[in-house]
């Protein structure tokens, strides 16, 4: 039986649902209270006078916050633009891409399905492709899995698009000798980002990628519809918005590239502004405790469920993972759905008859569970869930 790790409770920081055991941060990330009083907070200095907060103090406020956030991902405030979420930033890359027929957008196998989407529509609009690289399975080294990467790269490559943490597989890819590689061969890096930030420490602006999306409503807890977009030096000038707008200061402030995407219309922009609460809530937790007890309880979760649900994790070094772990479910029945996307029937069932919120997805045609753990996670909510996959699964 392995050692339950000794945890902190920091449950009491949430207000989350007390009959609920929630183990998909990676999906969708609550945020702590103080988060939360944070964003009210600046929603109601907004509607106290809509003119004076949008047109005369939002502009400041946002470049506070964005220095904060910068401050965070080892960044310059001048590269960042906030975006509701990583798949707006996605977008807003795919179609700045410079593509042609016959040029190629190298993805893999471990990519989040929407941004496949995304780069595919990209691509059918200009003639160019997707390529799919297939990762070493099983995983071994960093350099066998670069190595894979890099065998699909061809003349015609024009962008590598990669997970700094991967979606299905939970994995921490070696996104900075991707990124040094892709230079020394002229090829651009948009990195998909957003289970990396508070994760993963990050140093942006020494990576050498192109371009970086997230999501902070993830494991940084930052309010829902907060996200960045990363723009290196060399592609800001001319940069399109999904969506077109004023695209100058409402203040008579001097252009900058992000004006294009931080005035989409009106709308309230208080889950930026409190994206500093999120990151101060953390930092006084310590960095290192945040990423040390949630890698202790995802690795826990990880050895529960291979001792007694006979689980093979993704890869066992558990230097490939930070706060969330993958793993193969051999017990867990594939299901076939007339509706693409319908949740697997053992998923709803962990949620409506056992309080326990956890995805399952098949993967490579095998059915994997994937564990997230945030620090309002205890030992008891992995037992809960070992005790109701065995029960599941007849004993
Ligand atoms: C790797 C990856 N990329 C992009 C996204 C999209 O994030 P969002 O829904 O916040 O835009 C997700 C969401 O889970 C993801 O896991």
């Amino acid at each position: 039986m392995p050692t339950p790790p000794d945890l902190v409770d920091y449950r009491s920081a949430w207000e989350l649902a007390p009959e609920v055991a929630y183990l998909n941060h990676g999906s969708f990330g609550p945020s702590p209270t103080i988060v939360r009083v944070a964003r009210q907070r600046w929603t109601d200095e907004l509607e106290r006078n809509p003119m004076e907060f949008l047109v005369r103090r939002q502009e400041t406020l946002l470049d506070t916050a964005a220095r904060n956030l910068a401050q965070l991902i080892g960044g310059r405030a001048e590269n960042l633009a906030f975006v509701p979420n990583a798949t707006v930033a996605m977008n807003i890359v795919a179609d700045n891409m410079p593509l042609e027929a016959g040029d190629e957008v190298l993805l893999n196998d471990h990519e989040y399905g929407a941004v496949i989407r995304i780069w595919g529509r990209r691509c059918q609009m200009t003639g160019a492709r997707t390529v799919l690289a297939r990762l070493p399975d099983p995983l071994s080294t960093p350099e066998a899995l670069i190595d894979a990467l890099f065998d699909r790269v061809t003349p015609r490559t024009r962008i590598i698009v990669v997970s700094h943490v991967t979606s299905p597989t939970a994995i921490i890819l070696p996104i900075a000798a991707i990124c040094a590689r892709a230079k020394a061969q002229g090829i651009r890096v948009c990195v998909d980002g957003p289970h990396a930030i508070a994760m993963c420490p990050l140093a942006i602006d020494t990576l050498g990628c192109d371009y970086y999306c997230a999501s902070l409503h993830k494991w940084l807890s930052a309010p829902f519809g907060s996200g960045f977009l990363y723009v290196a030096n060399r592609h800001k000038a001319g940069l399109q918005p999904a969506i077109i707008s004023w695209g100058r200061s409402l203040n008579g402030r001097a252009p900058r590239w992000q004006d294009e995407l931080h005035w989409s219309g009106t709308m309230d922009a208080a889950s930026y502004l409190a994206v500093t609460e999120a990151i101060q809530f953390l930092g006084d937790v310590g960095w290192n405790q945040f990423r040390q007890q949630t890698h202790a309880l995802a690795r826990y979760a990880g050895e529960r469920l291979c001792e007694s649900l006979g689980a093979t994790p993704i890869i066992p070094d558990d230097s490939w993972y930070g706060c969330m772990q993958t793993l193969a479910m051999p017990r867990i029945p594939r299901e076939s759905h007339p509706q693409p996307g319908t949740p697997h029937s053992w998923q709803t069932r962990l949620a409506t008859e056992c309080g326990i919120e956890i995805p399952i997805v098949e993967w490579k045609e095998r059915m994997h569970l994937r564990v997230s753990c945030h620090l309002y996670n205890t030992v008891e909510e992995i037992e809960r869930l070992v005790a109701a996959l065995s029960s599941l699964a007849g004993g």
